[in-house]
């Protein structure tokens, strides 16, 4: 594996989620695989599951981190190619992508999408800019439309959890928000489920349809409620519209998933990337009743970073 942007950088993703649960099993097997080498994990945005969970993996094999909060700590980037730089900006990114080049063996970069440029966001500017120019393998951190490594850790999650002899039935619900949120939970997960073997639904109110390159076949439902019927997995997650590019349409509070709406369900096992406005998205009683895999997720993070450098610093090896 030479880089982790999307879905399609794994292979076989039946076979990466079985070696992940083997991981888990026994963390610090591979711990001499990362001696002597640094991972760089650069920050433009906020974290703590991504920044936490991907220096623990880093731990595990082996790995040094170095953290760059880019957008706290650092000089300010400028994106632009040929840009007269006599503004407010003060370090280009191909500067800056490739001085960290010098001092990381892999770099995993978190770069979220503004919501005021579409073009801007759906090409992956930032992303695509600081891999042209870093000189080492790049992980996404979530990136502008995807976040990968969290998707990973929710098949993780649900090849976990699911019914034996029984295709799960997997509904991604939007949920309302008092702030205007990237796609990124929401597309990437629409695109690694239709990827693997299940039923999966989304629902959410008319207006606040996803990027339908990565929904792709998957059934679009805009009754919550006839979307639940027998969920075994309900996967909570509040997106801004994209046709109307990151605009709250309205008001939608009575699409909060509450402990009543899933009576239609098949006693579902409740899922959120995190964080989550608790009482806004989700009630209290829903995120708190003992089949809620919100823990797990966040523990899985973990084993979702630690094979994706694994498979990176083999691949290197093997180079
Ligand atoms: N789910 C997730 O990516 O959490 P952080 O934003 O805290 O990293």
């Amino acid at each position: 594996m030479k880089r982790f942007f999307s879905v399609d950088d794994i292979t076989n993703l039946d076979a990466f989620i079985q070696e992940a649960i083997q991981i888990k099993k026994t963390p610090l097997q591979k711990s001499e695989l990362g001696k002597g080498k640094t991972l760089g994990l650069v920050f433009l945005n906020s974290s703590l599951r991504t920044r936490l969970s991907t220096q623990k993996a880093a731990q595990n094999l082996g790995l040094n981190t170095i953290i760059l909060n880019a957008n706290q700590e650092a000089w300010t980037w400028e994106f632009e190619d040929g840009a007269i730089m006599n503004g407010g900006t003060v370090e280009h990114i191909k500067d800056a992508a490739q001085v960290l080049s010098q001092y990381c063996d892999i770099i995993g970069i978190r770069c979220f999408a503004g919501l005021t440029n579409k073009e801007e966001d759906t090409s992956e500017k930032v992303f695509s800019l600081f891999e042209k120019y870093a000189t080492v393998p790049i992980i996404s951190l979530e990136s502008a439309t995807l976040h990968p490594l969290q998707s990973l850790a929710d098949c993780i999650t649900i090849e976990e959890q699911k019914p034996i002899n029984k295709k799960p039935k997997v509904v991604l619900t939007w949920a309302p928000h008092i702030k205007s949120i990237p796609h990124a939970v929401g597309n990437s997960f629409a695109q690694w489920m239709n990827k693997t073997d299940c039923e999966f639904v989304i629902t959410h109110p008319k207006g606040y349809e996803l990027d339908p390159k990565f929904t792709q076949n998957a059934t679009i439902e805009y009754n919550q409620e006839v979307a639940l019927q027998d969920a075994d997995f309900v996967y909570i997650k509040n997106w801004s519209s994209f046709e109307e590019y990151g605009k709250i349409l309205e008001t939608e509070e009575d699409w909060m998933l509450t402990h009543e709406k899933l009576k239609v369900t098949n006693d579902a096992k409740i899922m959120h990337c995190l964080p989550v406005r608790r009482n806004v998205e989700v009630s209290d009683e829903v995120l708190d009743r003992p089949n809620s895999l919100i823990y797990q997720q966040a523990n899985n993070r973990t084993y979702a970073a630690q094979i994706v450098l694994q498979k990176i610093l083999e691949s290197n090896e093997n180079a």
